[in-house]
């Protein structure tokens, strides 16, 4: 059963016309060695309290790369959803959905009415914006309308995009910050709308960019987001980016290794506008999340979990968890589209290469039963541009696992999917998290005043593929942990339990 909405009837609950404020009973462990060596673990109790703003701000959302194919399927979506165009397909009529976002397509359980399970809308958690009341904008270093780009993407059927064309083909990007040394030379060809100018010039157009969009639509806040194609590493140096000041001194000395990409994070930064990054890409060198701590302004990224890395994020946990050994994980891509010609380029290959590396790292480390230490499966990734294919996706997988008294088990999966219909939904969720996540306060009860959750925002790490995590916090890459941790951090803003999944009223 679903219900559309609920409130939360509790003596730790408080519902005013601005705010939900909660009181939270977090129960953890502590852990610690007794002088004879041995673990002794002690359950903690600490009280915090939520305070969540509930009033919905009108939310522009400026993409940098919004005339790419994520950047236009997103725009047609959301357009379509809004004006509820349906369209006709050899399949019969279609309507538009949001299905592969978390907030708008997936429930999260309530509890159990009369013997059956009753659950909401993930966005029925917490007062979120309406994706179709989103002002959407942004940049592209091509300067083709939304409504051609949509066109040259190549996702959507034809009948929907010839009813787009009238919403789409006034929307042009802003021209962008377009530095060939960091992408493929093959994206040279569409680079026709750029931002001129020293990079300290480059930075400050893109905040007087941001703030004309805030007026002009007159938006109460304003999310920017990262799909434009995958750049290099930067190379990160002392004295260079290494601290917030030294890269400020490098963008005014004009610095080469400077990229894109941290210069329109720096812009956001200093205008106090949320920048998440949905490419592999190291856009937060260390000078970068210093300068968004010391701002107090939300960070999050990297690169988008949409389809390969997101399985074997459940895959390998599902194994590991079960006491199998997996021994090998190789991945093959191929793919056609404009981000997989920039991604043939080892340079931006090799960014790809590293995000979707590590992304097992937790589990393995969760089971020294299987692994010894340093011990680590064979993970191989292959990226391959097959022009024909073009934005259908191929990820083919083969996982081969130590079994029971030597035995082998190999899982070959293959996986044929639109990529930027998997992604679309994904920058939504991250924009609309994003946006929520700076009205959550909270404070432990020695406290005095709320303060927000820390500006490097771990809660969207069930999105990204390289979850961006402060220094010294445990990076979870295993998706239904990270889920567990979004959807816990609201529940508890309305002062509900985890769902334990114990059941125990039906147990005695
Ligand atoms: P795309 O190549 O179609 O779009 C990227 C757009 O960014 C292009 O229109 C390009 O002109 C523009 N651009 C490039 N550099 C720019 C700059 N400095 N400033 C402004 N605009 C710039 O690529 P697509 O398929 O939309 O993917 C976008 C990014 O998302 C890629 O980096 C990709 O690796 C990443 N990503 C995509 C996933 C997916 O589609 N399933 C999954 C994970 C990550």
């Amino acid at each position: 059963m679903l219900v559309d909405s609920f409130e939360v009837q509790s003596p730790n609950v408080v519902y005013s016309d601005e705010f939900i404020t909660s009181t939270y009973d977090y129960a953890s462990t502590k852990l610690d060695r007794a002088p004879d060596g041995k673990w002794v673990v002690k359950p903690t109790n600490s009280t915090y309290q939520f305070r969540v703003d509930r009033r919905v701000p009108k939310l522009g959302v400026m993409l940098v790369g919004w005339g790419g194919n994520n950047g236009t399927t997103l725009t047609a979506g959301i357009l379509a959803n809004k004006h509820g165009i349906t369209w006709m397909t050899k399949d019969g009529l279609k309507k538009p959905n949001f299905y592969g976002s978390l907030t708008q397509a997936a429930t999260v359980r309530v509890g159990n009415y009369e013997g059956e399970e009753v659950y909401a809308p993930f966005k029925a958690l917490l007062p979120m914006v309406e994706p179709t009341d989103i002002v959407l904008g942004g940049w592209d270093i091509s300067g083709m309308n939304l409504a051609e780009a949509m066109e040259r993407s190549k996702v959507l059927d034809w009948t929907l995009q010839e009813q787009l064309v009238p919403y789409m083909r006034d929307m042009v990007p802003l021209p962008g910050i377009y530095d060939p040394d960091f992408v493929a030379a093959n994206q040279e060809e569409r680079a026709d709308n750029l931002i001129k100018g020293s990079k300290r010039e480059q930075m400050e157009t893109v905040r007087q960019q941001i703030r004309a969009f805030k007026e002009s639509n007159s938006l109460d806040k304003v999310v920017v987001l990262w799909t434009a194609n995958t750049e290099r590493f930067a190379q990160v140096m002392e004295g260079l980016n290494d601290t917030a000041d030294n890269l400020m001194a490098a963008i005014d000395r004009n610095e080469a290794e400077i990229a894109p990409s941290t210069l329109y994070a720096a812009a956001c930064v200093l205008e106090g506008v949320p920048f998440v990054n949905g490419s592999p890409q190291n856009t937060f060198v260390p000078g970068m999340i210093e300068l968004a701590v010391k701002h107090n302004v939300l960070i999050g990224g990297d690169d988008f979990k949409s389809g390969q890395t997101k399985l074997k994020s459940v895959l390998v946990d599902f194994l590991v968890g079960a006491g199998i050994k997996p021994t090998s994980i190789v991945s093959y891509n191929h793919l056609g589209n404009n981000d997989g010609l920039n991604l043939s380029a080892p340079q931006t290959f090799r960014s790809k290469e590293i995000s979707k590396s590590n992304v097992v790292d937790d589990m393995v480390a969760s089971n020294s039963i299987l692994y010894a230490p340093g011990e680590h499966p064979d993970h191989v990734v292959v990226i391959k541009y097959v022009p024909y294919v073009g934005d259908s996706k191929r990820a083919m997988d083969e996982y081969t696992s130590e079994i029971f008294m030597g035995g082998r088990n190999t899982l070959v999966i293959h996986n044929t999917c639109e990529d930027s219909l998997l992604a679309a939904p994904i920058i939504l969720d991250l924009v609309l998290l994003a946006e929520l996540i700076t009205r959550i306060n909270l404070k432990k009860d020695d406290e005095d005043a709320f303060r927000g959750l820390h500006p490097i925002a771990v809660l969207l790490s069930y999105l990204t593929k390289a979850p961006l995590v402060p220094y010294g916090t445990p990076v979870v890459n295993a998706l239904a942990k990270q889920r567990a941790m979004l959807e816990n951090i609201l529940r508890a803003c309305v002062g509900l339990a985890p769902d334990s999944q114990m059941l125990l009223e039906f147990k005695a």
